[in-house]
C-alpha cells in the first residue's frame, strides 16, 4: 500500500535539492504532486522525471513571496492534503553584513513565502476535513551559527510559525510540524559556497561536511524520508514539533 495514495501534495521550491527529493518520493508513494517554484524550467525537469516513472505531478510557476500568485496557484489545484513549505534562500553574513535588501529578500522568501502558502492552503484543508503541513526550518533556528544573522532569524520564524499553526488548527484536523536539517548537499549549499568563499570551495565543503559530527552532509533523499513519515498517516499522533535531522550537529558537537 502506497503511503500517500489519493493525497494531493503542494511542495514549494520542489524544483531543486530537498524539495526535489520530497516531490519525487511523495509522487513515488502515490501523491499527486504540485510544485510551486520560481524557476519553472528546473521544476519541469523534476515533473518530467516523475511522470516518466508513472507518477503524477505538475508545475506552477510561482513566486512564493507574492500572495496573489500563491493564492491563484492553490485555487487552480483545488483539494490539498499536504503542504511542504520548502522554498528558501540563503544569506551569509553577520548583522553588519546584512543590508536592508538582504534582510528583505530573506524574509520575503523564507518567512512571507511560508505565510503566503499557509494563507492559501489552510482554508482549503479546513474545508476538506484536515491535512498535514511540514515546514523547513533549520538547525540555525536553535543554534548560534556564525554569519547566519538573517537566515537564522528567518528559520526561527518558521519554527514559531509551525507551532502557531499546530495550535490554532488542531481542531480542524490539521497537523503542523517542522524539520531542522543541518547541512544537506544541494545546489543551495554549493551556491552559497561559490558565492561567499570563491577559491576556497573544496576547503569550505570539507569544513561544512565535518561540522556534522557524523562527518558528512545529509543527502536530500534522507530528508525526504523524514518528510514522508511526518506527512503520512503514520504520523497521525504527531503535531506541534520540530525534528532535527542533523548528523549529531545539535547534541553531539562537543
Ligand atoms: N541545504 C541545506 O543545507 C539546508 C539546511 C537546512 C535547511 N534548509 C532549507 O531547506 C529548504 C530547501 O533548501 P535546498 O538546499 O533544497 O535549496 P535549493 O536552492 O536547492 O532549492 C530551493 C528551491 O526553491 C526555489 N525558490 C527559491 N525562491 C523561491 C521563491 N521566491 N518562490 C518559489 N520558489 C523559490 C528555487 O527555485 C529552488 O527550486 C530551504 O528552505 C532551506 O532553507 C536547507
Amino acid at each position: 500500500m502506497l503511503k500517500l495514495a489519493n493525497k494531493v501534495a503542494v511542495i514549494t521550491g520542489g524544483g531543486s535539492g530537498i524539495g526535489q527529493a520530497i516531490s519525487e518520493l511523495f509522487a513515488a508513494e502515490g501523491a499527486r504532486v504540485h510544485i510551486l517554484d520560481l524557476n519553472a524550467a528546473v521544476a519541469q525537469h523534476v515533473v518530467d522525471g516523475i511522470v516518466a516513472r508513472g507518477g503524477t505531478a505538475q508545475v506552477h510557476a510561482c513566486n512564493v513571496s507574492d500572495q496573489e500568485e500563491v493564492v491563484s496557484a492553490v485555487e487552480s489545484i483545488g483539494r490539498v492534503d499536504i503542504l511542504v513549505n520548502n522554498a528558501g534562500v540563503a544569506h551569509v553574513g553577520n548583522l553588519e553584513k546584512c543590508t536592508e535588501s538582504d534582510f528583505e529578500r530573506i524574509f520575503n522568501v523564507n518567512v512571507k513565502g511560508a505565510y503566503n502558502a499557509l494563507y492559501a492552503v489552510v482554508p482549503v484543508m479546513k474545508s476538506n476535513g484536515g491535512g498535514a503541513i511540514l515546514n523547513l526550518a533549520s538547525i540555525a533556528a536553535v543554534v548560534g551559527i556564525a554569519d547566519r544573522f538573517a537566515y537564522s532569524m528567518s528559520k526561527g520564524a518558521i519554527y514559531a510559525m509551525s507551532m502557531s499553526i499546530a495550535r490554532d488548527y488542531m481542531k480542524d484536523n490539521i497537523r503542523s510540524n517542522s524539520i531542522s536539517p543541518a547541512r544537506v548537499h544541494t545546489p543551495f549549499v554549493d551556491g552559497f559556497i561559490a558565492k561567499n568563499y570563491p577559491g576556497q570551495e573544496s576547503e569550505m565543503f570539507e569544513k561544512l561536511s565535518k561540522s556534522q559530527p557524523i562527518g558528512r552532509m545529509a543527502r536530500p533523499e534522507e530528508i525526504a524520508k523524514l518528510a514522508l513519515f511526518l506527512c503520512s498517516d503514520d504520523a497521525a499522533f504527531i503535531t506541534g514539533n520540530d525534528y532535527p535531522i542533523d548528523g549529531g550537529f545539535i547534541k553531539l558537537n562537543n
